[in-house]
């Protein structure tokens, strides 16, 4: 039998992806209206925190979907303490390792606000044959070879990029298919949106106190105060900026010595998106996907969205 191309290796992957999602997607649509969606599993996740049922129960979809999928040798995710290996023959001589957040956006699930899957994919650098090492899941996020999100918002929508653009699919509900609906998206180099948890703001370094000070001021290049947009879920606040221009900051507060979000499937699949598609990414003085991993569950500070805006925010700090 021949071997798959790389492009067949990324569609059956994307086909994983597809079909986790739809399944959720069914399930979120109806979460008022069944028990195991909304509400606490009861549980604390590595990072601390409770994890909702819907946080579970699509961290188990997606795992199943790859277990399944025979060419993903092993995940790691924000439910799991460890990475996960797939420990099959088939699946050991997987060629890649996904990283993802399998519910963005939690504290939204129980008040029907969008919220969203993330997910990172990359070539093993392991043998293959065997099981998949910590080095395969911490990789520079240069090294992605496709990454992307999937919006469960008043549409749901796949959004991805394997390095050549980005191009996002909406679900159609009547038919289950995920159809092109937004080819090569190009993130505005400025806009006039910008969000950060601002309830943080005492707590922020100096630049940073200042940049959101020249938001809310006439200085910009608008001429108007920005607006002040803040979902609280990072899949989408960042989705809107991508779509209307803006820039997202989650920086370093003293609840969050190191930042809030995570590197691995987090912060690297959506600055993969935003490079992509134009945008930028940054921790504020470096480029994400610059940032050498060292433990599966790191934070950093997150700047992304509009090049412009990044950049300026960027000039504040020290
Ligand atoms: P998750 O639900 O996967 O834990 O991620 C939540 C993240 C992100 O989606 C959001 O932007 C941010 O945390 C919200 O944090 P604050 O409540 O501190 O603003
Ligand atoms: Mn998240
Ligand atoms: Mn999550």
């Amino acid at each position: 039998m021949r071997e798959f191309t790389s492009c067949e290796h990324l569609a059956i992957i994307l086909e994983a992806i597809t079909t986790a999602s739809t399944e959720l997607s069914q399930q979120i649509r109806g979460a008022g209206l069944h028990n195991h969606i909304l509400g606490q599993e009861g549980r604390v996740n590595v990072q601390g925190e409770v994890q909702q049922k819907l946080d579970v129960l699509a961290d188990r979809t997606f795992i199943q979907t790859f277990l399944g999928c025979g060419i993903v040798c092993g995940i790691a995710s924000e439910e799991n303490d460890e990475f996960v290996a797939f420990d099959n023959e088939v699946s050991r001589n997987g060629d890649f390792v996904v990283m993802f957040d399998p519910l963005d956006g939690s504290s939204n699930i129980d008040v029907n606000v969008s919220i969203g899957t993330i997910f990172s994919v990359y070539r093993r650098v392991s043998a293959k044959g065997s099981l998949p090492t910590l080095k395969d899941m911490l990789q520079p996020g240069t090294e992605q070879v496709m990454a992307g999100y999937v919006l469960y918002g008043s549409s749901t929508m796949l959004v991805f990029s394997v390095g050549k653009g980005v191009h996002g699919f909406t679900l159609n509900p009547a038919t289950g298919q995920f159809c092109l609906s937004h080819h090569a998206m190009q993130m505005p180099e400025n806009g006039r949106f910008y969000a950060m948890n601002e309830g943080n703001i005492l707590e922020c370094e100096e630049g940073l106190v200042r940049y959101i000070k020249y938001c809310q001021s006439r200085e910009n290049q608008t001429g108007m105060p920005y607006s002040g947009r803040y979902i609280g879920s990072l899949v989408a606040d960042f989705h809107r900026n991508l779509i209307k221009g803006g820039i997202y900051i989650y920086p370093v507060v003293s609840s969050a010595p190191e930042g809030r979000l995570r590197l691995l499937y987090e912060c690297n699949p959506l600055a993969f998106i935003a490079e992509q598609a134009g945008g930028l990414a940054t921790t504020g003085r470096q480029r994400i996907l610059d940032v050498i991993p060292t433990h599966l569950h790191q934070r950093v500070p997150y700047f992304v969205g509009s090049k412009h805006m990044v950049e300026k925010a960027m000039a504040f700090l020290d």
